[in-house]
């Protein structure tokens, strides 16, 4: 971020007070940050509370061996049973849990806790009927639809960690993660729809086990009807397989640092990272966390968080935190504009939503559209707006506030990380004043500083790395089957004092409020999701007319960010020919996924490099972003910077 906007951003000066009926009832009250402060076990233990434990834990943390936490020593317990059983054996079998709309109009179920627990049942009974044990793997490859949350579950009643992978990736991703966490099982369906149309999912996985051997089973859901390819050795129909099987099932307790799940996630490497939660901590977490920063009242709201169940957001606010607080929630299949781009608006005026939770991306691809299609449809039901992803900014949370949340809304701008599992930094809605743009302060039990490369805490009104100076539950435990990533990637640039190294840029305002400003290392932002230029370059690299590449994020009005990738062709390639540029960004969408495509390629001669060999970014990012080119002292030859640039003047 440029310091012109950033002391933009510094002058924001709106204010928002929480609505006088919130703060009344406010689940979480000011005097909760002191308490959490004064006795941090206690604080989280009280937290743990809100769960049902088979066996309670002796102590609530253990950080003898940091960085490798362990959270509720000694505790055991199911968390499927949290998120199902223990609702229903409480009388509250008939409360709706899910009201899951499909994209196709009218296309919609209805799923109270007692039915969801018998589904989840049957598909624990399927998969252990499969060969799954406790321990094991399994991949979920699904769309956004009630399966992929039974599915989830399952795993989780069996003690089978699970790894949702983005239906949007592509095979080649795919396969990747089920070798990288030797997945035995995958759940997966013939397609989902998007934008009216079906689209197909099972060929990527068929073409991922071409990749790897890893896989045993395919569990099949039969969604869209359209045809696929069988192989009755390794596939299974979830109609026959689950359908079919007992809604008997008993839970077993599992230790609270069992492995839960695992979420891949970009890094500065091309490798992605395997993020590992674990069930005890994690669960206290995303439940604490859904009901304090959202207010949760379980008896009257209606809550619908938009993100896609194969991103963290998914795992800890649709699935884990919702369901473990018996809330009753929204859930939808398709994009905002399908049939019509009234499509979100409409189902918050059906279903009375009172709680919703998007990204910032969404919300400015929606003033772009303008007021008068969400102005059509009767919003008064919401009481409070969230947002996640990315740094939210000031007019997109002012117009979010007013256009959806008709002035009455407060916004909560949650910061948080696959890596952190829950919501670290936002403000609480019946206690802080909002300020477009900030995060505010860490909620009550986290612990967060802004400091300088150094390690100094830096002064009310400066700017430095976020870190996060204690540890909390639902913290990640490693990085899968690469401690040694793990120590290096988050805890050994402040070793000596033991924090949590955000990989985020951050400004404390003169009120010491908290502005995240965005990453500081070579991971990017692009709609909320998370990428790694590393990974990006590798793909390009892949291509056989490619001889070098450099990516960086550069400033995007609707992503946030946007791939820019300069490329260097082989010399036997000649210029590569007419569709290069389209050519390269298939081939990225082939071995990433759609969301990783470039949004523009540079064909270049040379690439800028200091004098060690390191691609100088920032300047890359200048030309990109259309500024004059900075500093190109350091460049090992200074020549470079001409031959892009005219590169990019003649249209390149
Ligand atoms: C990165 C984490 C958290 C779930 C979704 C993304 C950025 C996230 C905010 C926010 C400013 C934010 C950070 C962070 N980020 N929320 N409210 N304000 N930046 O999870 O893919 O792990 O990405 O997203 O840069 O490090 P993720």
């Amino acid at each position: 971020m440029s310091d012109e906007t950033l002391s933009n951003l510094l002058k924001e000066d709106r204010r928002f007070e929480p609505p006088a009926e919130i703060a009344e009832h406010a689940n979480l009250k000011e005097e909760a940050y002191e308490r959490a402060a004064s006795d941090r076990d206690a604080f989280w233990a009280e937290q743990a509370e809100r769960l049902d434990w088979a066996e309670k834990w002796d102590r609530v943390l253990d950080w003898d061996d940091a960085p490798f936490a362990k959270w509720f020593v000694g505790g055991k317990l199911n968390a499927s049973y949290n998120c199902v059983d223990r609702h229903v054996e409480a009388g509250r079998g008939d409360k709706v849990a899910i009201h899951w709309v499909g994209e196709p109009l009218d296309d919609t179920r209805d799923i109270t806790y007692a039915q969801l627990k018998d589904e989840v049942s049957k598909a624990a009974n399927a998969l252990t009927e499969l060969g799954v044990q406790t321990g094991d793997r399994v991949a979920i490859y699904l769309p956004m639809i009630p399966e992929a949350v039974v599915a989830m579950l399952a795993c989780a009643r069996i003690g089978a960690p699970h790894t949702v992978v983005f239906g949007g990736f592509s095979a080649d991703a795919l396969a990747s993660r089920l070798d990288d966490c030797q997945a035995k099982v995958v759940i997966t369906s013939d397609g989902g729809y998007r934008r009216g149309a079906p689209s197909a999912l099972k060929p990527a996985v068929d073409e991922a086990r071409t990749k790897t051997d890893v896989v045993e089973k395919v569990l099949v859901v039969r969604r869209t009807g359209q045809d696929v390819d069988w192989d009755d050795a390794v596939d299974v129909w979830w109609h026959d397989a689950v359908d079919n099987a007992s809604a008997e099932h008993t839970p077993e307790a599992f230790d609270a640092e069992h492995p839960l799940y695992v979420m891949y996630t970009s890094g500065t490497t091309g490798k992605p990272k395997g993020i590992l939660h674990t069930t005890g901590g994690y669960l206290v977490g995303t439940s604490y966390t859904h009901w304090a920063v959202f207010d949760l009242k379980p008896e009257t709201d209606v809550y619908w968080c938009s993100a896609d169940i194969g991103w963290v957001t998914g795992h800890s606010y649709m699935v884990y935190g919702p369901l473990a607080n018996g809330a009753t929630q929204v859930m939808y299949e398709g994009t905002p504009d399908a049939p019509e781009r009234g499509r979100w608006w409409q189902i918050i005026q059906d279903y009375k939503v009172t709680i919703f939770y998007t990204a910032p991306t969404a919300i400015r691809s929606f003033m772009k559209q303008g007021r008068e299609i969400p102005d059509r449809f009767d919003m008064s039901s919401l009481r409070i707006l969230g947002s996640v992803g990315e740094p939210i900014n000031p007019e997109a949370y002012v117009w979010y506030r007013h256009v959806i949340g008709g002035d009455r809304t407060p916004v909560v701008d949650t910061w948080w990380q696959t890596e952190t599992g829950m919501i670290m930094i936002s403000p609480l809605p019946g206690v802080t004043h909002g300020k477009p743009g900030s995060a505010m302060i860490p909620i009550p039990g986290i612990s967060a500083d802004v400091v300088t490369e150094e390690g100094t805490s830096v002064p009310h009104g400066s700017g430095g790395y976020l870190v996060l100076t204690e540890p909390w539950p639902s913290m990640l435990r490693t990085i899968w089957g690469d401690d040694e990533r793990f120590k290096d990637t988050y805890w050994s640039k402040y070793a000596k004092e033991g924090w949590y190294f955000a990989g985020d840029g951050a400004k404390k305002d003169s009120d010491g409020d908290l502005w995240v400003l965005g990453r500081v290392d070579d991971v990017m932002n692009v709609s909320g999701h998370r990428l790694s230029t590393t990974e990006i370059e590798s793909a390009l690299v892949s291509h056989p007319k490619v001889a070098e590449a450099a990516v960086v994020g550069a400033k995007d009005e609707d992503t946030g960010q946007a791939v820019c990738a300069f490329v260097i062709l082989r010399e036997e390639a000649g210029d590569g020919g007419e569709d290069i540029v389209e050519e390269l960004r298939n081939h990225v969408r082939k071995e990433i996924g759609a969301i990783a495509k470039p949004r523009q390629i540079m064909i270049v001669p040379e690439l800028p490099k200091t004098r060690s060999g390191k691609i100088m970014r920032r300047l890359l990012r200048d030309v990109a972003e259309h500024r004059e080119v900075g500093d190109v002292t350091t460049l090992a030859d200074s020549t470079v910077m001409d031959l892009i640039k005219d590169k990019e003047s003649s249209g390149g």
